[in-house]
């Protein structure tokens, strides 16, 4: 079975193509992303409004790259798979509609996914389950216990910002690029610093950032960049850790997925080796299409009510709303 993932719910227009055999042996047939880096730098962030301009105008340059790259023609794929939520309105309506028009076009499934479950199952394998899932985004912080295939249950979430926020607002106060978090990784390989931050919600399983986020950006200007990089990287991992072992006690659980854009930092996957965590490639943590496609494949798979269903799209639909709703 080939289907067509199409993610718009940020900046990038990512459209992929994936042959699955089962759930776990899938191939990357064709995957294109066309980034809006260089506007959204310009502008110190997404706007709403623009970016959803740029989705309209490289959605079809997106799908003719991958479909040319896939070697397929439209006849070939049986589904059509998109965000629907979380993420801006404005950006997801432009994929939905388009893998929704497409389904319709040739009577094939369409099927609405929720991108964090997206992110969490392009990186699973038959034998992870169960696992807590550390979902590290530009939107989310969340360590979720997966038992089962939509059976999901939240552990530690944070309460304002997500680790990519500060990421991208600390980033963007230092005059560096957007996204914020591949330019202070760069920074602080040429620091030594071990300086530790405080660290948010001590001995508790929840989270909270806007005042890491702050002591960074009250250190601008005192400190160097490379040093007050250094020192939000050794406080995230510190954190991680302490919530890892936290997640342990309370679960029994001792194997970790992480996936999401902060995922891609190697910093952090180097220094979690004592734990057991696993890692989709880092060109699967960033948004794609290939996880949309991936996500889709399990709905179809299990005949849930999300195969041809039409979703209120855009808004924070949260994963274990989203999973109340699709049995
Ligand atoms: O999953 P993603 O591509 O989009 C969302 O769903 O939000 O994640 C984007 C986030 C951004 O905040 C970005 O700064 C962060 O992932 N990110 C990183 C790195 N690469 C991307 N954060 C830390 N280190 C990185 N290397
Ligand atoms: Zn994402």
């Amino acid at each position: 079975m080939k289907l067509l993932g199409i993610d718009c719910s940020c900046d990038d227009t990512s459209v992929a193509i994936v042959e699955f055999d089962n759930l776990y042996d899938w191939r990357i047939l064709g995957d294109v992303r066309i980034g809006q880096e260089s506007i959204s730098t310009m502008h110190g962030g997404v706007i709403p409004e623009v970016s959803s301009r740029l989705h309209l105008k490289n959605i079809q340059t997106a799908f003719d790259q991958a479909m040319q790259q896939a070697n397929v023609s439209i006849n070939d794929i049986d589904g059509f798979c998109a965000t629907f939520a979380p993420g801006l309105l404005s950006s997801l309506v432009i994929g939905y509609n388009f893998a929704f028009t497409l389904s319709k076009i040739t009577s094939k499934p369409f099927v609405p996914c929720h991108h964090i479950e997206s992110h969490l199952l392009v990186a699973v394998n038959a034998y992870i389950w169960p696992f807590i899932a550390i979902i590290v985004s530009g939107g989310h912080s969340i360590m979720l216990l997966c038992k089962a295939f939509g059976d999901y249950e939240i552990i530690c979430e944070s309460l304002d910002d997500a680790i990519g926020e500060v990421f991208d607002k600390v980033a963007r106060a230092m005059g560096l690029g957007f996204p914020g978090g591949p330019y202070i990784e760069q920074l602080a390989k040429q620091s030594n610093s071990n300086q530790l931050l405080t660290l948010p919600c001590r001995n508790q399983l929840r989270w909270s950032f806007s005042g890491l986020k702050t002591q960074c950006l009250r250190m601008i200007g005192n400190e160097s960049n490379e040093d007050i990089c250094m020192a939000l990287q050794n406080t995230i991992v510190a954190s991680m850790k302490e919530k890892m072992r936290l997640c342990i006690e309370k679960t029994g659980v001792n194997r970790f997925l992480m996936c999401g854009g902060v995922a891609s930092n190697m910093f952090l996957r180097e220094s979690l080796k004592e734990f057991n965590v696993q890692y989709p490639a880092k060109n699967l943590c960033v948004d794609n299409g290939v996880m949309i496609a991936v996500s889709g494949f399990y709905h179809l798979f299990h005949k849930t009510s999300m195969v041809n269903k039409l979703c209120d799209v855009g808004g924070r639909l949260s994963l274990t709303e989203f999973i109340k709703n699709f049995k």
